[in-house]
């Protein structure tokens, strides 16, 4: 063997060995590659679960938001009837002349706008500025005792309940509870 072959054949050799550790070493890579990707798998598995309950506590609370936004609305009708029945007998009490029950119905409607304003935070600056603009007028239409006198303010008072369902978009019921009240009191004075 001359030099020349020597050098060729150990070329070889350190080619056929290195082509062996690389298939090995490509072999465990992949392996290990392959380990990676089911650990990133079932990591993406327990993501979705996790995603999923996060999904369903997100629902719950909304439904529990919901509820509680049905139940304030609830509460604030409820009390928008009531002032209703308090503008009738506030109407009444006027007509026949009653000043100290008259004084406390405004008191009740009073409070029941407090009420009102308390349930929806959006209305609330107008409720109370309608507070304040008509309890005085009407307690002090009432101190007054001239039932022509109440009945110019309360038909102001009565405007400004309508008004403002104009101006929060107020459902039908809003406007046909008011008509009924409205035609009550045309029937009481005529
Ligand atoms: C700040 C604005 C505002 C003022 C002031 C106001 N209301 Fe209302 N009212 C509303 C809104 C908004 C609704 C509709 C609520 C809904 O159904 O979403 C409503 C609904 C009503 C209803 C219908 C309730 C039902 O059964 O659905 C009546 C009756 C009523 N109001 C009476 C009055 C009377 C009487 C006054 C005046 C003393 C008055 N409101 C003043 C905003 C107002």
């Amino acid at each position: 063997m001359n030099d020349e072959m020597k050098i060729s054949v150990l070329v070889l050799g350190a080619v056929i060995i290195g082509i062996v550790i690389g298939a090995s070493l490509a072999q465990k890579i992949s392996g290990e590659i392959k380990d990676v990707s089911s650990g990133i798998n079932s990591l993406e598995t327990s993501i979705k679960g996790l995603d999923s309950s996060i999904k369903g506590v997100d629902s719950s609370v909304k439904e529990v938001k919901t509820s509680l936004a049905e139940k304030e609305l609830q509460s604030f009708r409820r009390d928008m009837q009531e002032n209703g029945r308090r503008m009738l007998s506030i109407d009444y009490a006027g007509k026949f002349a009653k000043w100290d029950a008259a004084k406390k119905e405004v008191d009740e409607l009073d409070k029941t706008l407090q009420s009102s304003a308390n349930l929806r935070s959006d209305l609330s600056p107008s409720i109370q500025s309608f507070r304040s603009t008509y309890i005085p007028k009407l307690k002090e239409a009432a101190d007054k005792k001239d039932a022509k006198n109440f009945g110019t303010v309360w038909t102001e008072t009565y405007n400004a309940c309508i008004a403002c369902h104009q101006g929060s978009r107020a459902s039908p019921e809003a406007f046909e509870i008011l008509r009924e009240i409205g035609a009550e009191v045309e029937q009481l004075s005529g």
